[in-house]
């Protein structure tokens, strides 16, 4: 066995372990961060972290967790939550993970299309970070019904419903996703083994592409300035550390993302022990019950937008489907839509600056109307906010950029 001094502080403790030195080795010298970020580059790790602490404390939720319609709820809400030591902590700490994960990944995609990171050679990195937008997702959803409590049922129902509106393969779709006639003890099973199993498995697969992604063609920065990685990271190792535009990963990048961590650490202490409430729907401490439909329907909070987009045309079920379903894909597509490719963060944007204000205002309104009962003026709000982010996405951004680029020429 290895003998080991003791080591003072992390990097020694790594620098005294082979495999440790090869990381490190790695994260100093293939890694390289630009200097001039700010603090909103750190949401990538703390989006990591949490990602971590979700796997860690899942793995202790599935010691106790039966995925059977008759104990699903009882084992969450008696077993987990009173029999079994800290089962309540590590209940809670899973809930509120789920619930800042979403915030974590809407600063850090809202970020990327801030300083326009998603463009000019950055598409893998965007492409794979909507991916993990959309498997986290369905990761939210099929955890949100393994308590089988009234929303969890019911939310299972509208949305698998929704695949009845496909034509012709609908219906059929509809019992192959359940598994059964209804939402039931078959698709409990399945979206538990989607939950614990499958996503979680493609979730770690996009994470390695988009972090290597990263490599090349590198972060971008808060100018969008073009860098010369390779001449600059020569000129930081050749010790001009201050001249050098770039910092390793590891550690100066590493340890001003730790500084954030900490601090996001706080805020999530704050939830877990005083305000776990917020990450959970009190309709859902009521067992499910096929027989009584709770009076409102909503997802969490991180899906009301696309929700009320689904709902906002309450006119045309069919409509409603399709603007979902562009909604789903639209920020897969925003490389495209975006037609300048010059990167510049929206500051310096004289037009497309007034699309990204637009574009917020519109999903805190979805997100605001989204949890409201959809009936007499607010069906016509939805349907206004929910038209207004499709023109947004499809029609003011494309025009609004490609003036600002035949503008410079
Ligand atoms: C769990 C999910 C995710 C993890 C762990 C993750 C991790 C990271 C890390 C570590 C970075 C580098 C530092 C930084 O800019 O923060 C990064 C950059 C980036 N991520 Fe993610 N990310 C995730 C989700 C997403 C999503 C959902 C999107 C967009 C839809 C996205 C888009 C980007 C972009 C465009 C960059 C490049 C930023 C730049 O060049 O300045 N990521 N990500």
């Amino acid at each position: 066995m290895a003998n080991f001094k003791k080591a003072n502080g992390l990097g020694e403790w790594l620098d005294q372990r082979l495999w440790g030195k090869a990381l490190v080795k790695v994260l100093m010298t293939e890694y390289w961060i630009p200097k001039r970020i700010n603090f909103l580059w750190s949401f990538g790790m703390v989006l990591a972290t949490l990602f971590t602490v979700l796997v860690v404390t899942g793995i202790f939720l599935m010691m106790y967790y039966k995925p059977d319609e008759g104990m699903a709820f009882y084992s969450v809400n008696y077993t987990i939550m009173q029999e079994v030591a800290f089962g309540w902590l590590f209940r809670h700490i899973h809930a509120v993970s789920a619930s800042l994960v979403f915030l974590f990944i809407y600063i850090h995609m809202f970020t990327g299309i801030y300083y326009g990171s998603f463009k000019s050679g950055r598409e893998i990195i965007w492409i794979s970070g909507v991916l993990l937008f959309v498997a986290f997702s369905a990761a939210g959803f099929s955890g949100y019904m393994l308590p089988w409590g009234q929303m969890s049922f019911w939310a299972a129902q509208v949305i698998t419903n929704l695949f009845g509106e496909i034509p012709v393969i609908g219906p059929d779709l509809v019992i192959w996703i359940r598994g059964d006639f209804s939402v039931a003890d078959a698709t409990l099973t399945r979206f538990f083994m989607l939950h614990v199993f499958l996503l979680p498995v493609v979730i770690i697969g996009v994470i390695c592409l988009h972090m290597y992604a990263l490599r090349a063609p590198h972060v971008n920065n808060e100018n969008g300035e073009e860098i010369d990685f390779e001449t600059e990271a020569k000129k930081y190792l050749a010790g001009n550390k201050i001249g050098s535009k770039v910092m390793p990963f590891w550690p100066k990048f590493m340890a001003e993302d730790l500084f954030v961590v900490c601090l996001v650490f706080a805020l999530f202490s704050y939830l877990v022990f005083f305000s776990y409430g917020f990450a959970m729907d009190p309709i859902n401490f009521l067992p499910a019950d096929p027989l009584k439909t709770p009076e409102h329907i909503y997802p969490e909070w991180y899906f009301l937008w696309l929700y009320e987009v689904l709902r906002g045309f309450f006119f045309s079920s069919g409509l409603g489907l399709i603007a979902f379903t562009i909604a789903n894909v639209i920020f897969f597509l925003l490389p495209w839509l975006d037609r300048d490719p010059l990167v510049q963060p929206m500051h310096k944007r004289p037009l497309v600056k007034y699309w990204f204000w637009s574009l917020m205002v519109v999903l805190v309104g979805l997100t605001i109307y989204g949890k409201l009962p959809p009936t007499g003026v607010n069906a016509w709000i939805g349907l206004a906010l929910s038209v207004a982010f499709l023109g947004l996405m499809l029609i003011v951004l494309p025009i609004l950029s490609a003036c600002e680029r035949k503008a410079r020429q």
